[in-house]
């Protein structure tokens, strides 16, 4: 299986992290607004193998559009995936996520459960959070000072 991915930096009108995206049952209304880097995660020989974004929010991280395609998952890709795009962030903001299915995946990686209550304005105000999202989804907290 892979070992070594890279994360090269892709746009929200890429047709094929949208369809990735559709397929996975995930967003897509709000991916081509302000603020948003999307990073297409291709093996050696240049196959695409999973999408993640971010959204910045204040001194915060949105991270967000995680997905793995269906042939590759359960192979350490999803983590190699959030791992690489970690590393790249700059600044010691907190990283939150929203999730409705990938809580227990997360969770291998360091996130925690956050009550909305403790999420700040700036990442509540995102409209995964805000509005597509269900009220009922999961969000999940990163203390990159603690990693
Ligand atoms: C969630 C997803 C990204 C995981 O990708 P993956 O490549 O299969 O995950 P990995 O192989 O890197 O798994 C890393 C760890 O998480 C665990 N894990 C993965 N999916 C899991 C799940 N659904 N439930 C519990 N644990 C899970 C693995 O067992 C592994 O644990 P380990 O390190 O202790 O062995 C992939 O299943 C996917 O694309 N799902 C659809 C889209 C989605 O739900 N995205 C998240 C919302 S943003």
């Amino acid at each position: 299986m892979l070992r070594r991915i890279e994360l090269l930096e892709t746009h929200g009108n890429d047709m094929e992290l949208r369809v990735a995206l559709d397929a996975a049952g995930l967003p897509t209304d709000d991916v081509n607004d302000e603020g948003r880097t999307f990073f297409k995660a291709v093996s050696d020989d240049g196959r695409a193998v999973g999408y993640c974004g971010i959204e910045r929010c204040a001194g915060d991280i949105l991270l967000r559009s995680v997905v793995v395609l269906p042939a590759y998952r359960g192979h350490g890709l999803g983590r190699m995936i959030v791992d690489g795009t970690l590393r790249g962030l700059d600044g010691n903001g907190d990283v939150y996520l929203v999730t409705t299915t990938a809580a227990p995946f997360f969770s291998t990686i360091g996130f925690s459960v956050v009550a909305r209550a403790n999420v700040p304005a700036a990442v509540l105000a995102t409209r995964q959070l805000s509005s597509i999202c269900p009220s009922s989804a999961t969000v999940m907290k990163l203390n990159r000072s603690l990693t």
